[in-house]
């Protein structure tokens, strides 16, 4: 119980605690969280260095992010000593060959040639984050866009073969806000100008008012369809 926070958002914070300590017993061989180092994740950041130190932190680089996301990763492996972030990178091969075929700024010309840059940039190397681990924690919120409106707390994820755990579902975007600002909670300087969802610094953009959160994300695509792959259909529940 943190005196910084309101009796509604206390009870949150009780939640994904729990979630968290049972995950972590649940799936002590083998538990990762994946952090792109946006607000939520930085969130989670926090509240698993507090209740669940034991649970691993991978960030994937594409070698396309913004300074600024490099910048908190720094600070923040500075701040949370107790958990550890480890960093893939794409295959050097991979990113050579992808260039040399199709140009450095692919990702504009096609959603094919777009997912192709995702798929050896992230996909990839979220592959070989998750071999032989049981469950993976991510950040996403129901809120965030009409392709996540249906998240679990917990799903089979089909795709990769384990349990996808997403304690934040039903965290509005106030409350991730309310967490950072209360309990000092380091964030990318990017959203203080004006860019609430980050990924790589081509394929992010501000928004502007009233625009949705994710609409700076891959803005030249249709917003029905724009996962970059790391998250692919709906998979099965049973929590
Ligand atoms: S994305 O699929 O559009 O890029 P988004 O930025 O909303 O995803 O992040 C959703 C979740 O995917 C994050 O909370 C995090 O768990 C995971 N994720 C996204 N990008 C990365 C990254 N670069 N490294 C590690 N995890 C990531
Ligand atoms: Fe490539 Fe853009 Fe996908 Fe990053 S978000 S991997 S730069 S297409």
């Amino acid at each position: 119980m943190s005196e910084q926070l309101s009796a509604e958002l206390n009870a949150r914070v009780e939640h994904v605690a729990g979630l968290l300590k049972q995950a972590a017993a649940d799936y002590s061989d083998g538990i990762v969280f994946a952090n792109s180092l946006g607000a939520e994740d930085m969130v989670l950041t926090d509240l698993i260095s507090r209740y669940a130190p034991g649970i691993g932190i991978f960030v994937l680089d594409t070698g396309r992010l913004p300074e600024e996301t490099l910048k908190l990763l720094a600070d923040a492996k500075v701040q949370y000593p107790q958990v550890g972030f480890k960093v893939y990178y794409p295959e050097a091969a991979d990113v050579e060959a992808f260039v040399a075929d199709h140009g450095i700024n692919a990702f504009y010309e096609s959603q094919d040639l777009r997912k192709g840059c995702c798929f050896v940039r992230k996909i990839k190397p979220l592959k070989r984050a998750l071999a032989d681990q049981k469950a993976w924690i991510t950040g996403m919120r129901r809120e965030q866009s009409v392709t996540r409106d249906e998240i679990a707390f917990s799903e089979w994820d089909q795709g990769n073969g384990l349990q996808k755990l997403n304690p934040l579902a039903d965290w509005s975007e106030k409350d991730i806000w309310a967490y950072i600002r209360a309990l000092d909670v380091p964030y990318n300087a990017l959203h203080d100008q004006h860019y609430p969802s980050i990924g790589c610094a081509p394929c992010t953009r501000a928004i502007s008012m009233g625009e949705d959160v994710r609409s700076g994300r891959w803005w030249w695509e249709n917003a029905d369809n724009r996962e970059c792959g790391l998250h692919p259909a709906t998979p099965l529940k049973f929590k």
